[in-house]
């Protein structure tokens, strides 16, 4: 385990920002200065373009610019060829629309996701019911955990493609996603794993899972913005024909024909925002260096800790698993206190959560709400900063008289 405390002197946003409590991390985290140094030394030292120049400098930047694929890829036990940047997770999502999906789902086939979803991966895939392909939506227990037994009867062998998220960037549920990826293959079904909030907080094993796509973003996970990773299994991203098409990703191009180079750069086009993959591969190094059983760990004993002060608190529903498998994301109402007024309010008192819809429309609808105050914890919050929440949480009800 750790200290969140000695960590937090590495992240030059507190030394900027004495009093803050930052709970906004499911949205964005900061960052140590090992990242925003490694961003100033490759500008600094050897910033050219990647893949493309002979001279040194050029050759440097390329190596760090592949040095961050191995250590990424190694962090969620992919190989090198399965591992594609992209802008984030919301573009791999994207690619995978319009590299397979579009391509390969026909009328009546289905989809199965579930009613959790972050827009990003639901909205993409509404573009397929033009082809006349059926959205199927799981929907959840009544502790906010995903109803596996009704999974189980949504897919069938028309289900071709299986879209879940491991974390819930609303309810903080953790799903199973090994069992759904075999749910998926039983049916002869594809399965992504949206990890954009998974990622960041724990062991994530894409071998493991044996999913066959997998996304993420690098901005949550101490990493700079801009970045984000697909996986896909190999033997799927050789058949498919890249969404995204220009330079630096073929081996010839003639009048009328384009031969794709190889694994991974065939999904790369155009340049890529390589200053900031470099310096994810560090965000990377960092992460490791704590060791992900023991964020998880950390994270799990903040999230008990408040989930037990939050629960004494009158007034106050959490939406969410309250024990189990669940991250470190507690959304929350406080009696009839409007979101953002309470996101307001918790600011005025330097504590920094998201409040609203979290991107997550239909699952408010479902849950009959129409946003919630969102606190989100990561490596360098304290057990004291939930104290200073759930005082400044008492405080409310009695400037709000509630
Ligand atoms: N998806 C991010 C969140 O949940 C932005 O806040």
């Amino acid at each position: 385990m750790f200290d969140g405390k000695k960590i937090r002197e590495d992240f030059p946003i507190f030394n900027s920002n004495k009093d803050l409590i930052y709970f906004d991390n499911a949205a964005t985290t900061q960052k140590p200065k090992q990242v925003l140094d490694a961003l100033q030394e490759f500008y600094s030292q050897c910033n050219a373009n990647v893949h493309r120049g002979i001279y040194k400098i050029a050759v440097e930047a390329t190596d760090e610019y592949e040095e961050a694929r191995e250590k990424v890829s190694q962090f969620i036990n992919s190989k090198i060829e399965e591992l594609i940047w992209t802008r984030g997770a919301t573009e791999a999502i994207n690619q995978i629309l319009y590299a397979w999906a579009l391509w390969n789902l026909k009328k009546d086939d289905e989809i199965v996701t579930t009613i959790m979803e972050h827009h990003s991966n639901l909205v993409p895939w509404q573009l397929l019911q033009k082809n006349g392909v059926k959205i199927r939506y799981v929907n959840l227990n009544g502790d906010g955990t995903l109803n596996m037994k009704e999974l189980e009867n949504s897919v069938s062998k028309k289900t071709k493609f299986v879209t879940v998220t491991q974390m819930s960037n609303v309810l903080g549920t953790i799903n199973p996603v090994e069992e759904i990826v075999k749910i998926a293959h039983d049916n002869g079904a594809l399965c992504l794993i949206d990890a954009a909030q998974s990622v960041p907080h724990m062991e994530v094993d894409v071998k493991k899972i044996n999913c066959d796509f997998l996304v993420f973003s690098a901005h949550k996970m101490l990493g700079p913005t801009g970045v984000g990773g697909l996986y896909a299994k190999q033997e799927i991203l050789e058949k498919l024909d890249p969404a995204l098409r220009g330079s630096e990703q073929i081996k010839s191009v003639s009048l009328f024909e384009t031969e794709w180079t190889d694994l991974p750069w065939k999904f790369e086009p155009g340049t890529p925002n390589f200053a900031d993959i470099v310096a994810f591969g560090y965000a990377v190094d960092y992460l490791k260096k704590l060791g992900m059983k023991n964020v998880r760990e950390h994270e799990r004993d903040l999230t008990k800790y408040a989930l037990e002060k939050l629960q004494q608190i009158s007034k106050l529903k959490i939406f969410g698993p309250l024990n189990g498998t669940r991250g470190g994301v507690i959304s929350f109402q406080l009696a009839d206190i409007h979101a953002h007024d309470m996101a307001s309010f918790l600011d005025d008192n330097n504590i920094a959560v998201r409040s609203g819809h979290h991107c997550a429309m239909p699952l408010m609808k479902y849950l009959g709400i129409s946003g919630t105050t969102r606190a989100s914890f990561y490596i360098y919050n304290m057990k004291e900063e939930i104290d200073k929440f759930i005082e400044t949480l008492e405080k409310a009800k009695q400037v709000f008289k509630v």
